[in-house]
């Protein structure tokens, strides 16, 4: 009986053997048809040539970031050796965006240097390129810090540039400190802003020929959604009146009223409580 069975057994197993082997290549026949299918679409796109491969295996993912002098950096401007810039002391493979940086393209200029300042200023003669950022105001260097998110998310990192930013070990510089306030401080001052314009949003503002200058307030104006309407006040910068101003909508029982007052001044010509006011003139 137990011989009977035990053979039976062995003749079942060896059969789900057999379809487990065939369902195996099945499988591994369908993997590698799509592998070549991916890969013949890749070959068509010209992604598998050589020089791309090339390209990724030595500056892509191989090789740690190193720190480079500024004659090192100096070789990398064409496209045999690599085109690398440098932003704010940190060094990037561009050799990808060759339209742009590669010799005789619009921005050739930041290649082999770092050339931070012209980033904001759109200088490019070679005697304004300088990675002196100190004339920068917050808002300036939060815009430099931009394009150096742009850099990282769209180029391959290589390393730091020592120099002014960072020293010869890669640890960074007093300079790079300086940098860092004032991006901090560009930070604060753009969550104040944010935090003003939810407070005091802007008013719906059109002008014509006819009527002049119309402002008005709504639920919704300046892009702020809320549950109040406001009316039309003109906010200044300072408390000094000869600040410059805009058109905000006010909730007058508020907190935020009592606290910025010194800043608000009525329209000439606008009723206290209307939400919607006609300038003849172009004063917004
Ligand atoms: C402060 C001034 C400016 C700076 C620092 C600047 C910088 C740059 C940089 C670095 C790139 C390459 C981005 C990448 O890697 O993809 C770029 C691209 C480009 N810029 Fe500017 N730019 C400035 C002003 C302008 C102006 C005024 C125009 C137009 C009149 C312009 C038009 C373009 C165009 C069309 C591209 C794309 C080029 C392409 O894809 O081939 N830029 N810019």
């Amino acid at each position: 009986m137990f011989g009977l069975r035990n053979s039976g057994l062995r003749c079942s197993t060896g059969e789900k053997k057999k379809r487990n082997m065939s369902s195996k290549y099945l499988w591994l026949s369908l993997l590698f048809l799509i592998v070549y299918f991916l890969y013949t679409r890749l070959k068509e796109a010209g992604v598998l040539n050589v020089p791309f491969i090339y390209h990724y295996q030595l500056s892509g993912y191989t090789g740690d970031p190193r720190v480079f002098s500024a004659t090192e950096l100096k070789v990398y401007t064409n496209k045999k050796n690599g085109l690398y810039l440098s932003i704010l002391g940190l060094v990037f493979d561009v050799t990808r965006g060759e339209r742009q940086y590669g010799p005789g393209k619009s921005y050739h200029a930041f290649t082999g240097r770092d050339a931070s300042l012209a980033f904001i200023t759109g200088e490019f003669e070679s005697s304004k390129l300088t990675d002196d950022v100190s004339s920068l105001s917050p808002r300036q260097i939060k815009a430099l810090d931009d394009w150096l998110q742009f850099y990282h998310t769209n180029y391959i990192y290589k390393g730091k540039l020592h120099g002014r930013y960072y020293h010869e070990d890669g640890s960074p510089t007093a300079e790079f400190y300086v940098v860092q306030e004032k991006l901090l401080l560009a930070k604060k001052e753009k969550a104040l802003e944010e935090k003003q314009d939810k407070m005091f949003p802007l008013c719906n503002v059109e002008w014509n020929r006819e009527t002049g200058t119309v402002f008005w307030c709504t639920e919704k104006s300046g892009g702020i959604d809320r549950d109040w309407v406001g009316v039309p006040r003109k906010l200044f910068e300072t408390t000094n009146a000869q600040s410059s101003f805009r058109c905000a909508c006010v909730k007058l029982d508020s907190k935020e009223y009592k606290e910025n007052k010194a800043r608000l001044r009525d329209y000439d010509g606008c009723e206290k409580y209307a939400t919607r006011c006609v300038l003849k003139t172009n004063e917004i």
